[in-house]
């Protein structure tokens, strides 16, 4: 454990001076939801943390616009596939900045420089004989826009879209990785942290226990002419991932810029394992072929998860980044996707536990550290720093706990282990609130005779909530800047190696009081109470019940009756608490126009698990006033024993679409 220690330090003393950071490229045939948020935070953080630690970084991010299921999803909203490209594209690029990520380049597969690499890779590698042209017959997931073998089915179905895959049969191009096999798996034993965390390295090396197949890299145009065309066959283009993993090279300016040979021997990647293969396999043996070297190392995240599936566009049950921002603001949800996720396993996602996590760890443990200890500090020393006077007593274990976690925080953000790294910062959190309980600041300055001690205990707490502003500022940016400059500091000098160094207050420091940086979120005493109310079921609803009992001995209606009732699909793009009724939610929903329905499910849904699905609505339901919001219809639900269960659709249809 020390030996690897020592290395790792060695190898990271050498390499400290750049740090190049990418996501995955996302596709545009969906908008952007917590999962992608949450890779392209992990990279922000990154970013930000090999700066303050005096690297020169680059980070990558952007869209991955070409195949064929952008070109069905721009013809459902009739578009054509570069209108829709343009329109998703800008979304995911105008969502990071409000999750305050500050990629140095955000890249299209659409840009003429990606396609002039791409054409430029495929000739290259063309030329010296790693491109051959066969007839390939396989099973194919148009989700994951690769063909699947057998061994990567459950129950006959791709494991990630619950589809069964496509027999295709097809000539095509293959670019001839298996001759690579053997260099990647020597390549990956040799460098233990190529693949990190462990489990999806020994993933990929199982994987290569079986011979590879080669990679299939064209499609006709006849089918699909969405795609980058091969510069050495005009009759087909290529897609998917030898032109999107390329992508990481043409954000550098590959080949002559000067970013790629600064930045590419510290290429780090950033994905979750649905795309492990494709990063761990097509890519390094593609850069071995093109003279590359590989990438330096290729971090795995897991899935978030709601009720263990994982969130996707396909299973309808997303989490809007823009939702989180509203709820939490950029900096607690970034700090939540960060604490609540160990990185490499998956983590489920529910609203109770982001609000349980901001108000005890940021409202309380960092909020009331900080006001407590600069009241104090204004109180007994009108809010200036006094010096360091290193005596003995409680502030002494802040003192000895710093020295050791500053080299700690250095090695586990290195590791990606940001939870970790979090966990112990709190801990000096903790630590700091608890001296200030066992000092008694308060006592302290009723006798004359412990000023010392008194000055001792205040440096101690500033100089810790100083560096712990540091420490947090890659996952927590606005609130350490926040504090850092009510100490009179510009982030600038002290997101920094020398920020980083216990020591920095005294000399009559100035600080300044600020306001609550996270105020604790509800429930506030009403809801407390509106959620008992909703528990004790009204007299009037049991009765209401026992009505609704006998309804299910159905009555005959004819079909004209049934035709009277218009029913649509509508997807719901907003869901808030009414304002005057407590069983009452507001539902925004595009039928495709928009329209307000009131809905008497507040017991049975949180709004935020409603905005994105798509549901069955009655259309032409004469318009009501309900508490004071007129509903121009009404939201089909189904009941039984459980409770109600929303009638929804696949997520496919299209807002406005009659259900007949
Ligand atoms: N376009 C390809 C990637 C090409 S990279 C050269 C692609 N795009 S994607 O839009 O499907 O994005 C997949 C990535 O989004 C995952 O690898 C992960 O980074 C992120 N996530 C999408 N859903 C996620 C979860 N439910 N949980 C965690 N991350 C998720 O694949």
């Amino acid at each position: 454990m020390a030996l690897k220690t020592l290395i790792r330090k060695a190898r990271a003393n050498q390499m400290n001076s750049r740090f190049y950071v990418t996501t995955p490229i996302y596709y545009v045939n969906a908008e952007p939801h917590l999962g992608h948020a949450y890779s392209t935070v992990v990279a922000d953080v990154q970013n930000r943390f090999h700066r303050l630690i005096g690297d020169e970084t680059f980070f990558l991010t952007g869209t991955d616009e070409h195949g064929d299921k952008i070109v069905q999803a721009a013809h459902k909203q009739g578009l054509s596939p570069k209108e829709y490209t343009d329109k998703i594209s800008q979304k995911f690029a105008e969502t990071w900045p409000l999750l305050n990520i500050h990629p140095d380049r955000f890249i299209r597969t659409t840009d003429p420089q990606h396609i002039k690499t791409v054409q430029m890779v495929l000739q290259k590698v063309y030329d010296q004989g790693d491109i051959e042209f066969r007839e390939y017959e396989g099973l194919y997931c148009f989700g994951c826009e690769r063909f699947l073998i057998e061994r990567e089915l459950v129950d006959g179905k791709c494991p990630d879209h619950k589809v069964e895959p496509t027999k295709l049969k097809e000539k095509n191009y293959f670019f001839l990785m298996s001759k690579y096999q053997q260099w990647l798996i020597d390549h990956i034993k040799a460098n233990p942290d190529f693949i990190t965390p462990e489990r999806y390295k020994n993933e990929v090396l199982s994987f290569l226990k079986e011979p590879l197949d080669d990679l299939c890299i064209s499609r006709p145009v006849t089918r699909l002419t969405w795609g980058v065309p091969l510069p050495f066959d005009e009759n087909f283009v290529t897609y998917v991932w030898f032109d999107a993993l390329i992508n990481y090279l043409t954000g550098l300016d590959y080949p002559d810029g000067e970013n790629f040979s600064k930045f590419w021997p510290a290429a780090n990647h950033v994905i979750a394992k649905d795309i492990l293969k494709p990063h761990g396999i097509y890519w390094p043996t593609m850069l071995r072929a093109i003279g590359i070297e590989p990438y330096k190392a290729l971090h795995v995240h897991g899935y978030w998860k709601i009720k263990e599936e994982k969130m996707s566009k396909s299973l309808g049950n997303i989490i809007r980044p823009q939702w989180l921002v509203e709820n939490f603001g950029a900096d607690a949800t970034r700090y939540c996707l960060m604490r609540e996720m160990s990185f490499g396993l998956d983590a489920s996602f529910s609203h109770q536990s982001f609000v349980t996590r901001i108000n005890a760890d940021l409202a309380n443990d960092l909020g009331n550290l900080l006001s407590r200890s600069t009241t104090m500090l204004h109180k007994f020393r009108q809010g200036l720093v006094p010096d360091e006077k290193g005596i003995k007593g409680p502030q002494d274990d802040l003192r000895n706990y710093f020295a050791n976690l500053i080299p700690k925080w250095q090695e586990l953000m290195t590791d990606f282990q940001m939870h970790n790294a979090l966990q112990e910062v709190w801990k000096a959190l903790n630590m700091a609130n608890k001296v200030i309980d066992t000092t008694a600041p308060w006592q302290l300055a009723k006798d004359e005779s412990q000023s010392d001690l008194l000055d001792d205990v205040m440096y101690c707490l500033m100089e810790s909530l100083r560096l712990s502003a540091v420490l947090i500022s890659p996952v927590l940016p606005d609130a350490a800047e926040k504090i850092i400059r009510s100490m009179g500091f510009e982030p600038e000098t002290e997101f920094s190696p020398q920020g980083l160094k216990w020591g920095r207050l005294g000399n009559g420091t100035k600080v300044e009081k600020l306001p609550p940086l996270f105020p604790r979120i509800g429930p506030s005493k009403k809801d407390a109470k509106d959620a008992q109310k909703a528990q004790k079921k009204s007299k009037k609803d049991k009765v209401k019940d026992m009505a609704e009992k006998e309804g299910s001995k159905d009555e005959f209606i004819t079909i004209d009756d049934f035709q009277k009732v218009h029913l649509r699909v509508a997807e719901i793009v907003k869901a808030e608490k009414h304002p005057n009724a407590d069983r009452l939610l507001k539902l925004t929903v595009k039928a495709p126009e928009e329209r307000t329905i009131v809905a008497g499910i507040a017991e049975h849904f949180s709004p935020d698990l409603l905005v994105g699905k798509k549901v069955v609505i009655v259309a032409n339901l004469k318009p009501v006033k309900l508490r004071g919001v007129t509903s121009q219809g009404m939201l089909l639900v189904a009941k039984d024993e459980s409770g109600l269960h929303l009638l929804e659709v696949s997520s496919d249809t299209e807002p406005g679409a009659k259900v007949s």
